[in-house]
């Protein structure tokens, strides 16, 4: 047995409350945002997980001080600008992909760097073409060997750049870049997820002027030079349905604290169509679900759509729904191969190219089962809470990655879930 499992076993309804945490997908962002200035940069709200831990060290080995976290506070003391060594090596970009955001910074402040390619995911291919060809767009060349892409630029100069996609993390790196390229940036086609907002809030604070940020054209006049910031987070939407998902599936009645219902929208939708019943409150979100399931379609789209984030949760409720539901994934092309897993529990579930077939079972059967990135491992445990006898999850490590005390968090609300 390996060391990183969790044990679930079916039990009462949770009750009670757990407050959410800073967004991981921003909180990644803003730690890269304040390699754009030297000083001294907090960070409220930042989550205990493995990937800030990961982000931590790799701004540490660039020469950057990074503070532990204490109480969601991050401070990071970005020394002067010839005192940086701008590069991000292999063995950290191979244990967290979202690194590729130093890129933007790198590039816009030091003119030069060496970042390590980053490889594949457990779902799938994931090309930074869209990136290169952003920061091309600014006046950066870059140049791949030995699996480091070199960047250099005498200085980016501002212009429109059209994305093929709304690309989240090219959005991100572009974004980092443009505001402080001479001249006015143009974002076309710019991914509108709220993390994005949030990343421009914080380089707005920091002295940057741009404008648009939420919608598909982001406008950047650009600046000089940048202040240290001092931001608050946005708390996690995809954490917010995760902890939603787990009622589902386990029934009970627990109120989000601080969940970011303003840009939970589409999924609250879909999640409410599926059986919960939810209120939005002063502090956050009220969920309670005391009936079986409903089957409802779902297909994944770039925000404001279903995030391809919730989609492992929404399957693992389907599974258990009454009726026949069609799951469609549209951004990422391996995203279904946890579904065998959930298949080991008893679940009836088709795939067939991006599209799933789900038609729900009454209960799960507890089995021994494996996960291999965090939201799938996640919503593996959950669908543990929705089966009969044990579920043995293993690379549950993963869950750490993006969740701050998954197991201790959700026991607190009465699930039976621990490490072994
Ligand atoms: N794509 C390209 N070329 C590129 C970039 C993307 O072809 O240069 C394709 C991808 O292969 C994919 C699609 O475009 O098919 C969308 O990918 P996107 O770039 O938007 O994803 P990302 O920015 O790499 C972020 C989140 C993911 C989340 C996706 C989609 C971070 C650090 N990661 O990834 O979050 O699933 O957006 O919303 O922000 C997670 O939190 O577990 C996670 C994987």
């Amino acid at each position: 047995m390996q060391k990183d499992a969790l044990i679930i076993r079916p039990g009462r309804p949770l009750e009670g409350s757990i407050e959410i945490k800073g967004a991981k997908n921003s909180v990644l962002k803003l730690m890269a945002a304040t390699l754009l200035a030297s000083g001294t940069h907090t960070i409220e709200n930042v989550p205990k997980i493995a990937d800030v831990a990961i982000m931590s060290d790799l701004l540490r080995s660039m020469g950057v001080t990074v503070s532990e976290i204490v109480d969601g506070c991050l401070t990071i003391i970005v020394p002067a600008e010839n005192e940086v060594t701008p590069r991000a090596p292999y063995e950290l970009v191979e244990k967290i992909r979202a690194s590729i955001v130093v890129l933007g910074p790198l590039v816009a402040r030091y003119h030069r760097c060496e970042v390590s390619m980053p490889g594949g995911d457990d779902f799938g291919h994931r090309p930074i073409d869209f990136h290169l060809n952003a920061l091309e767009a600014l006046g950066a060349s870059f140049e791949t060997s030995h699996g480091y892409v070199s960047a250099a630029t005498p200085g980016l100069l501002g212009t429109r750049v059209v994305l093929e996609f709304p690309s989240h993390t090219a959005t991100d790196n572009v974004l980092m870049a443009s505001v402080l390229a001479k001249g006015t940036t143009v974002i076309e086609n710019a991914a509108r997820e709220p993390e994005i907002i949030d990343l421009a809030d914080m380089l707005n604070e920091m002295g940057a002027r741009i404008s648009g940020a939420g919608t598909s054209r982001i406008e950047v006049q650009g600046v000089d030079e940048l202040k240290p910031a001092h931001h608050r987070a946005i708390s996690d939407r995809v954490e917010a349905a995760t902890m939603a998902a787990a009622v589902a599936l386990a029934g009970g009645n627990v109120t989000l604290v601080g969940a970011p219902s303003i840009y939970m929208d589409m999924v609250l939708e879909k999640l409410g169509v599926i059986g919960l019943t939810i209120t939005v409150t002063s502090d956050g979100l009220s969920v309670a679900c005391s009936e079986r399931l409903h089957a409802t379609d779902v297909a994944t789209l770039p925000y404001p759509g279903v995030a391809t984030d919730y989609k492992p949760f929404i399957v693992s409720m389907l599974s258990v729904a009454e009726g026949v539901s069609i799951v469609t994934e549209n951004l990422f092309s391996g995203r279904f191969k946890y579904v065998d897993e959930l298949r080991r529990m008893g679940a009836d579930i088709r795939t067939e190219g991006h599209h799933a077939v789900i038609r729900g079972v009454p209960r799960l059967s507890g089995a021994q089962v494996k996960g291999t990135d965090i939201r799938a491992a996640a919503a593996l445990a959950l669908a543990g809470l929705a089966a009969d006898g044990e579920t043995i999850l293993t690379g549950a490590s993963h869950i750490e990655r993006g969740y701050e005390d998954f197991p201790g968090r959700l026991r607190a609300v009465g699930a039976d879930i621990e490490r072994l």
